[in-house]
This record gives C-alpha cells, sequence and structure tokens, in this order.
C-alpha cells in the first residue's frame, strides 16, 4: 500500500486554507469572526486592556470585532458569562476617557445591568456591547477589581 507523506507545512497551509473558507463562506458562530486576522493595516484597531492589576496587554483587533471575544482571543479575563446576550455584568469594563464619547450610547437594557453592576464608574460600559470600528483605535479598556454573575451569585435581574 502507498501512503504519501505531505509535509507538515502543506498540511497547515492546506489546513488555514479550508478554515478560512469555511469562515469566509458561511455564517460564523459567536466569537468567531474575532480569531480571523486583520486582512490589512487598514483594518487594524488597537486596543489596550488594563487588568485590575493594572497590567497592560496591547492586541491588534480590526473592524467589527466585538471586544468581549477579541478579549478572549488574547486571553484577557474579561468573562462574559452570557455571552453577549445583554444578562450579565461579567463583562464590565472602563473606558478610556477620550473614547467615551466615540461610542453609541448605551442602550436601556445595558444601562440597567450596569446600575448592578459593582464599582460602576461614569465610563463603564459592557464589553460586549462595544464593536470596534477605526475611531476606537488607541483605546484603553480597564477591567474593574471584580464583577459579579448573577447566576453564580444567586441573584437574577427581573425582566423589564
Ligand atoms: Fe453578559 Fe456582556 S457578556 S452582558
Amino acid at each position: 500500500m502507498f501512503v504519501h507523506i505531505l509535509p507538515v507545512n502543506v498540511i497547515r497551509t492546506s489546513y488555514d486554507h479550508k478554515v478560512r473558507s469555511v469562515f469566509t463562506s458561511c455564517k460564523l458562530n459567536n466569537g468567531e469572526y474575532e480569531w480571523l486576522d486583520p486582512k490589512s493595516d487598514a483594518e487594524i484597531v488597537h486596543v489596550t486592556f488594563i487588568d485590575k492589576h493594572g497590567k497592560r496587554t496591547l492586541v491588534n483587533g480590526k473592524i467589527g470585532d466585538n471586544v468581549l471575544y477579541l478579549a478572549h482571543r488574547f486571553g484577557i479575563e474579561l468573562e462574559g458569562a452570557c455571552e453577549a446576550s445583554l444578562a450579565c455584568t461579567t463583562c464590565h469594563c472602563y473606558v478610556s476617557d477620550d473614547y467615551t464619547s466615540k461610542l453609541p450610547e448605551a442602550d436601556e437594557k445595558e444601562e440597567d445591568l450596569l446600575d448592578l453592576a459593582p464599582f460602576l464608574r461614569e465610563n463603564s460600559r459592557l464589553g460586549c456591547q462595544i464593536i470596534l470600528d477605526k475611531s476606537l483605535d488607541g483605546i484603553e479598556l480597564e477591567l474593574p477589581a471584580a464583577t459579579r454573575n448573577f447566576y453564580v451569585d444567586g441573584h437574577k435581574p427581573k425582566p423589564h
């Protein structure tokens, strides 16, 4: 029996191509888009995450990335317990002052949830509601000292 063994780099390239064509020709699941690299420099949106200990991590996001899933890609501890369905506050973060006015206003549901978030500040937002565009290039997002997961902590927000 003849077995054709491909070099590893050929297998890897073939695999990458297959994965990319799946991603670009099918509807993506939540969080998959953020794993795609920017196609050009023009697409890049630089984001700095600052953890609760002050450690700064600069990442290259891209236009259209959801901040919650971008954070997950780069191992940032932005929890996102409800997976961006606006039912928790574990994606709470502070937006650097220069950028708060560049974001669309929080809708009523986001505001209601933020009211329940520990360590609320004027510049608090839910990370899963921030979608990157070029105007946000250079944004800094700081994580609060703690978040509360309603479901684990035994408290469920009331429906509105
Ligand atoms: Fe739950 Fe953002 S992940 S509201």
